[in-house]
Parts: structure tokens; C-alpha cells; sequence
């Protein structure tokens, strides 16, 4: 009876699969999954893999490659930068939508579904705003109606053409942090108190009633001692039971996966068991902002192989877990890495003592690294009756 079941549930996926998998029947070439972008091999799954694009670089005309890859190798995008308040806002009154506009575009012209981010965060706010709390000239009332707005009318702006939308990013504390006790911290949560999360969810999604909610955040792959004091993904599993225990329309969870070779790896199995968590709250999830950092020591600034082999081969083996486990987990819809190149990273800037980097698939000339032959091995390399193709997710009413 089992086993029986266990066949026919195979049967339906392997038709399903292959139904989404249909080779190009191209007369006398046979089909070779290695020269298929990432992107394209993702959607045997049903699955969406994607980058952050830094749309400084897509506009370097002296740097096309840059341009292309990004159009061809990626089925979804994400704004590394312009669609933060301060850049859509520098003006308290007066939009700037360009660039986001232009991000918007591009991702429709190359047929790639959009990740917006972010809606509220306390990095990257606009100067008259900080400052203005600071010095008391916008009230707490005012606060929350000009996040109110903010949050209406972005989401109002791009309504239908945003897929998943990181309603609120970062708001746990780390335990490195003061207090160690994890906690909601920044910004928001100092000037508005917690319960700006639910109003944000609320707010969004009356704005845009298709797009997916999504709750972002980093250190959250996998949980640890499951006491929310000092576990960040319990907290954060927790707080999503709760916004989903009250009605708050929270569609998903985003984990950012921002890696380092430096540090302990997960196993597969860790990070899977986290998605599982998440899918029985009835959430979508998605690894949001995946890269992968080494630390460039002398010797590895000096091309020395014996240091620079193990973070190649470490890296790879980190992206892949992170990969694997979504495949792994039908409700984990996309899979976006922080960028695609270590010409164009957020790393060298932000980690500089010691200095890091490395943390990209493609080196710096555009050559892939193991990590893109990994990642696209493991694509190519699975399927029933492990791994599925994904379950749609519906926005919450
Ligand atoms: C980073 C960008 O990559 C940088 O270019 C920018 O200077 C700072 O922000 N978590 C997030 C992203 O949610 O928005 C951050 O992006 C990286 C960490």
C-alpha cells in the first residue's frame, strides 16, 4: 500500500517534471544541460534563480558583459540599491523613480520576474528623515503616516509587476548586539515600537494585493539551541507564527544567506529542516541575497594557490548547500545571489578589516568559478522523487 502510493506519487511528479522539462529537439544537436543558463535550468523546478543588480554597473557601457549576463543567465532581479527610501526619496516630497523604473524595465524586457526591495529597513533611510526624528521635528504620529505613505506609494507604483516584495528587512537584533538578549532593534522599532511590522504587512498589501509579503533577514539559515533569546531564526520563526497567528498578510520569509568560508558551515539537512519550519506555517520562503565571502589574506592577494583552492572549493560547497536545501523544499521559490561577479560586489566594501571578498560565482573577468559549475551541476543533477517542483504560494487576504 506504501509502496504502491509511493509509485503513483513518483509517476505524477516525474510527468510533472517532465512536463516543465521538455529537452529542445534541436535535429542533430543533442541537448546539452551545460550550456543552459542558471535561470533556465532552474525552471525545470519551477524555481526562480536570480541576482541583485547594481545598476551603476548595467549602465557602464565600457563594461557589456556586465549587461548581458545579467539579462541572459538570471530568471529573476532584485535592486541592489534603488528602490531603498534613500534613493527612491533624497528629497523629503520629491520621488525619484529613474533608476527604479529603469531596474523595472529591464527586468520585463528580459522576461524576469522582480523582487522588490525593500519597503522598510533602518539602513539606507533618507537624511531628512533621520534627522528629522533626531531633532524632533516629525513627531512619532508623523512617523508612522510617512511610512504609511512611503510603503503606498512604492508598492501603489510598481503594483502588478513586483512578484515577492521585502515588506521589512533586518529587524532582529544579533547576538552580538546590546542587549545579547535578541530583540527588535533600529530604527523602527525604537521610534514606532514592534508593532510596525503588522501595520507594514497591512499597508503593503492593501496596496498591491497580488504581490507575495516577504519578511528578509540574515543569519537565519538554520536554527541553533532553539531559545529565541539567543536563536535569531527561532526568533524570527516565532515572530512570523505570531504575524500569522494575528491575520497579518505575511506571505513568506527571505533568508538573505550571506556566507563566509571563514566561518562553520551547515549541512544541507540543517538548512532544509529550517525551510521545513517555515513551510509549516503555511509561508513561501526564498534565499534572498546569497553570496559567499572569504577572507583575502596576504597570500591570497599574492595569487598564492594553497590559500586561494580551499575558498574556491569551501565557497562552492556553501552555495551549494544553500542551493540544494531550496530544491529541496517545494515552498522555497527563489534562489537570488548578491550579485554575480567579484568586479561588481558589496563586500570588498563592507568588509575591510580584515579585508574579504571572493564572494561571487564569476571572478573578476567574468570567468565562472567552481561555485557556477556547482550550482548548475546540482540544478541539472535532481529531481523526483526528492525534488519536486515548487508549490505556487498565494497572497494572504
Ligand atoms: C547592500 C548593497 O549591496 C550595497 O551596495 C550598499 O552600499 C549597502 O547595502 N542586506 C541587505 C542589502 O538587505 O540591501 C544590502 O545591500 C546587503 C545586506
Amino acid at each position: 500500500m506504501k509502496l504502491r502510493r509511493w509509485i503513483a506519487t513518483g509517476a505524477v511528479a516525474v510527468a510533472t517534471v517532465a512536463a516543465l522539462n521538455v529537452a529542445p529537439a534541436t535535429a542533430g544537436r543533442p541537448y546539452d544541460p551545460t550550456t543552459q543558463s542558471l535561470g533556465d535550468l532552474a525552471l525545470r523546478h519551477g524555481l526562480y534563480l536570480g541576482t541583485a543588480v547594481d545598476m551603476d554597473a548595467l549602465n557602464d557601457a565600457s563594461d557589456p558583459r556586465y549587461r548581458q549576463l545579467a539579462a541572459t543567465e538570471f530568471s529573476t532581479v532584485t535592486a541592489e540599491n534603488v528602490m531603498k527610501w534613500e534613493s527612491l526619496e533624497p528629497t523629503r516630497g520629491r520621488y525619484n523613480w529613474g533608476p527604479a523604473d529603469e531596474f523595472v524595465a529591464f527586468a520585463r524586457k528580459n522576461h524576469q520576474r522582480v523582487r522588490g526591495h525593500v519597503l522598510v529597513w533602518q539602513n539606507q533611510l533618507p537624511g531628512w528623515l533621520t534627522s528629522g526624528v533626531a531633532d524632533g521635528s516629525i513627531s512619532k504620529a508623523e512617523l508612522r503616516q510617512i511610512l504609511r505613505d512611503h510603503i503606498t506609494r512604492v508598492v501603489t507604483r510598481y503594483q502588478g509587476r513586483i512578484w515577492q516584495w521585502d515588506v521589512v528587512n533586518e529587524a532582529v537584533s544579533d547576538p552580538w548586539d546590546t542587549p545579547s538578549t535578541l530583540h527588535y532593534k533600529g530604527f523602527w522599532a525604537q521610534h514606532l515600537g514592534p508593532g510596525y511590522l503588522a501595520d507594514a504587512f497591512r499597508w503593503a498589501r492593501a496596496a498591491d494585493p497580488k504581490a507575495l509579503l516577504f519578511y528578509n533577514d540574515y543569519n537565519i539559515e538554520a536554527f541553533g539551541s532553539g531559545n529565541p533569546a539567543d536563536d535569531k531564526t527561532q526568533f524570527v520563526y516565532e515572530m512570523a507564527r505570531d504575524l500569522r497567528a494575528r491575520g497579518v498578510p505575511i506571505d513568506g520569509v527571505g533568508s538573505q544567506g550571506h556566507l563566509g568560508t571563514q566561518y562553520g558551515n551547515y549541512s544541507t539537512f540543517q538548512v532544509v529542516d529550517a525551510l521545513k519550519k517555515f513551510a509549516g506555517l503555511g509561508l513561501a520562503t526564498a534565499f534572498t541575497e546569497v553570496d559567499v565571502r572569504s577572507q583575502l589574506t596576504e597570500a591570497v592577494r599574492a595569487g598564492d594557490s594553497n590559500e586561494i583552492n580551499p575558498r574556491l572549493q569551501a565557497a562552492a560547497a556553501n552555495f551549494s548547500v544553500l542551493l540544494r536545501a531550496c530544491l529541496a523544499e517545494r515552498h522555497c521559490l527563489s534562489f537570488t545571489l548578491w550579485g554575480f561577479t567579484d568586479r561588481h560586489s558589496w563586500v570588498p566594501d563592507w568588509f575591510d578589516n580584515p579585508p574579504e571578498g571572493m564572494a561571487t560565482v564569476y571572478d573578476e573577468n567574468y570567468r565562472p568559478k567552481l561555485a557556477y559549475q556547482e550550482l548548475k551541476a546540482d540544478l541539472i543533477y535532481s529531481g523526483p522523487p526528492f525534488v519536486l517542483p515548487r508549490v505556487p504560494q498565494q497572497p494572504r487576504r
